[in-house]
């Protein structure tokens, strides 16, 4: 793959030449701007299908759902006014380059030959800091220096919109402006919030905060959208007046405005700093050991008020900025060491993705990590979610995989879940982690007994946390107890694909439930249970040899493994497998990881390897996991055709983890933004 991707070849073609853009190391199907939660979680639609191809000017910014969070750029130079973000109006400021990093998008643009901009859009990522983790907020760093060697008088200009604030356009907003510790702020909010509840997926309560530095050159304002950007077009200045009149989000669309003067910029670059941001005092409810109850966002401990947290955060920017500039260098060193530069696509892309759908909550005692099945369901902590995405979390920081998993225990060790087998999600919706004392959840049980078995093993081995077993055993012992019964032939159920449809006798989920019995075995022996240890050992050592007779279309050519038992015309990727590879088990013989290795590239079609035989649809995450486990030119093709896929796949929305291998773009089932993708980080784990 190229490094960068000229620009839409129509603009060559017409009269007045728009500038192109380099994008490097792709053009993602949607640029992410401030992704750092849930509901902080903003994106520039870049595909063909409604995107612009990746300009910051001249589109607006949406929601992960796709509906418009107005965030509005403009600059003023030697009087002119130029937009470099958003649809208000003006001119556009020509964009000559786009980056992004794990952590970062960068724009760089040429206003009229004679300045240019490098525009910064930071969601930091610090998975060691759980403080400043649990911020969530976003910066915004606007440099401008001049390009022509000559002065220019320069004002900045950037609000945001009330649509942060209510899914629901006909809510009516309330604001306020304010200033603390030398930074002005914007304060938006419901004029009625709704706790813990949710409107086209967007958070119903909480303060949004748009904060600058306050300088002598600063001027604010709000208003009606046209009545402010109109003023600072005009006047380079704003009002410093706010809008007495609180209404409807789509009323005389209110916006929240600061311009900055910078006065006479020369070459030297200068800068302004905005934040962006969402306070909730409590931003879950959670069924755990006893009742059911709020739980504070984890930010709470650490700062006394919201301005604190407000003012935390903006004067932390260049330590932010240097903290998540390490996590860029360690995943880009990592990922091109491991498997090159078109790798490094896929893991610097999905790292904000991932975080992006989880929240901190707690006390620095006792924290959780939440985490929203965000665009198929809205499930909390969704188990065969954590799945796919643990290997970010081992990666980055494994005590995440245990935070996520601690309520998951809570719940269920309490007795509020009454299945022999493990429970599918904390809550059907987010962010109501209510259990499921009904046991009527999305039934997966052999997916979710492995999948808890595999990943409390993978957080205990990372961390040699052996208590951590121990903790655990019985809920442990009874779900391998139903893999024992179901793993051998397993009963026709759903697996986590679950739009792919029901089946029985499934090789790769199997293929879990084994590899989960093995894992027990290894949990029992670290914990001194020898018996059980031998136990499960020789039931897993037994299955796997038979599943070896069951699963294997031998006489194919190449031989591979089927999809189901004796199903011989059909196939699967095998992506359970990468838990055997990764827990180091050596369960399944080298000869089944080579024969599928060899495999794979004879059903491969443009960007991929269809998931399975029922469908041309592919998973991204499970290719990933698939290639952690490939032999290295296999696994270099899985690479390839993905890296391939995010550069030039139609679809134009958070990165979906659910595409079709030959066209590119989604099947009927849109899958947007999905944690899932932290599985982008499997290959980190198993090195070759
Ligand atoms: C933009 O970034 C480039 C590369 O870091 C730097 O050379 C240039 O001076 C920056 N320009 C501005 C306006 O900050
Ligand atoms: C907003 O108001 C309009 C007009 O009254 C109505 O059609 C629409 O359904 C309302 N939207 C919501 C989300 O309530
Ligand atoms: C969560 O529960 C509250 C009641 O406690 C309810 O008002 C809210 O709508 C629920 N949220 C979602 C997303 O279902
Ligand atoms: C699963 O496979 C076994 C062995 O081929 C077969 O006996 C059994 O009927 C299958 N189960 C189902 C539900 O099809
Ligand atoms: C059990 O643990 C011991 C010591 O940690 C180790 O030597 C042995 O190989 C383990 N056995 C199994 C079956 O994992």
């Amino acid at each position: 793959m190229q490094l960068y991707r000229l620009g839409l070849l129509v603009a060559s073609c017409v009269a007045s030449v728009a500038a192109q853009s380099t994008f490097t190391p792709a053009r993602p199907p949607a640029l992410p701007l401030a992704v750092k939660s849930p509901y902080l979680s903003t994106w520039l639609p870049a595909g063909k299908d409604g995107g612009n191809g990746g300009y910051l000017a001249g589109e607006w910014p949406v929601f992960w759902a796709n509906q418009i969070t107005g965030w509005t750029g403009l600059i003023r130079v030697d009087g002119k006014v130029y937009t470099w973000m958003g649809l208000p109006g003006s001119k556009t400021v020509d964009q000559t380059a786009y980056e992004f990093t794990s952590t970062k998008s960068i724009f760089t643009m040429n206003v009229d030959g004679a300045l240019e901009m490098n525009i910064t859009f930071l969601s930091p990522l610090t998975p060691k800091d759980l403080r400043r983790q649990s911020l969530v907020f976003s910066y915004l760093n606007v440099e401008v220096s001049s390009l022509d060697g000559k002065e220019h008088d320069v004002q900045v200009y950037s609000d945001i919109s009330a649509e942060w604030v209510s899914g629901d356009r006909n809510a009516t907003v309330q604001w306020d402006y304010g200033t603390t510790d030398g930074i002005a702020y914007h304060k938006v909010h419901r004029q009625t919030p709704l706790a813990f509840s949710e409107i086209n997926q967007q958070a119903e309560w909480g303060n949004w905060y748009w904060g600058t530095d306050q300088h002598k050159g600063l001027s604010y304002q709000s208003g009606a959208d046209n009545d402010v950007r109109g003023q600072f077009s005009k006047t380079g200045q704003l009002n410093n007046a706010k809008d007495q009149k609180y209404r409807a989000v789509n009323s005389d669309w209110p916006v929240f405005g600061f311009a900055s003067n910078l006065g006479k910029v020369g070459s030297s670059p200068v800068n302004t700093l905005f934040s962006l941001g969402l306070t909730q005092d409590a931003a879950i409810q959670y069924a755990g050991n006893d009742g059911y109850d709020p739980v504070p966002s984890l930010w709470k401990s650490h700062f006394k008020t919201e301005l604190g947290a407000l003012s935390f955060f903006h004067k932390d920017f260049s330590e932010s900025n240097s903290l998540s500039s390490s996590f860029d260098s360690q995943v880009a060193k990592d990922s091109v060491a491991t498997a090159g530069q078109d790798y490094l696509v896929l893991t610097s892309l999905s790292a904000r993705q991932a975080f992006g759908a989880t929240q901190l909550c707690g006390t620095p005692d006792q924290t959780y990590l939440f985490l929203k099945e965000i665009s198929s369901d809205g499930n909390m902590n969704t188990v065969d979610v954590v799945f796919p995405a643990y290997p970010i979390f081992l990666y980055s920081n494994p005590e995440l995989l245990k935070l996520v998993l601690d309520p998951l225990y809570e719940n269920q060790e309490a007795g509020k879940y009454p299945q022999a087998y493990a429970m599918h999600d904390l809550g059907s919706s987010y962010p109501n982690a209510t259990g499921h004392s009904d046991g009527k959840d999305e039934a997966m049980p052999l997916e979710e007994c492995g999948n808890m078995v595999i990943m409390t093993l993978a957080y205990a081995m990372k961390t040699h946390n052996s208590k951590y077993l121990s903790a655990h055993y019985d809920k442990l012992k009874q779900w391998t107890g139903y893999l024992v019964d179901d793993a051998l032939y397993p009963a026709n159920q759903i697996s986590t694909d679950d739009f792919a449809g029901s089946l029985a006798n499934q090789t790769n989920l199997a293929l879990k439930g084994m590899i989960g019995i093995q894992a027990m075995s290894v949990i029992a022996n670290e914990t001194g249970h020898a018996d059980d240890a031998e136990k499960y050992s020789n039931i897993a050592h037994d299955y796997i040899k038979k599943w070896q007779r069951l699963a294997i279309n031998h006489d194919a050519n190449p031989p591979h493994t089927t999809l189901a038992y004796g199903d011989s015309e059909s196939h699967g990727l095998l992506y359970n497998l990468f838990a055997d590879a990764q827990l180091g088990l050596g369960l399944v013989p080298q000869s089944v990881y080579d024969m599928q290795s060899k495999f794979y590239p004879t059903v491969a079609n443009k960007y991929g390897v269809p998931l399975d035989t029922r469908h041309t649809y592919t998973k991204g995450d499970w290719e990933c996991f698939t290639a952690a486990i490939s032999s290295r030119d296999t696994r270099d093709m899985f690479v390839k055709d993905l890296a391939t896929w995010v550069d030039e796949t139609p679809t134009n929305r958070a990165l979906t983890d659910l595409y079709e291998t030959k066209s590119g773009d989604y099947p009927q089932n849109q899958f947007v933004a999905r944690p899932v993708m932290g599985g982008a980080f499997a290959p980190l784990l198993v090195r070759q």
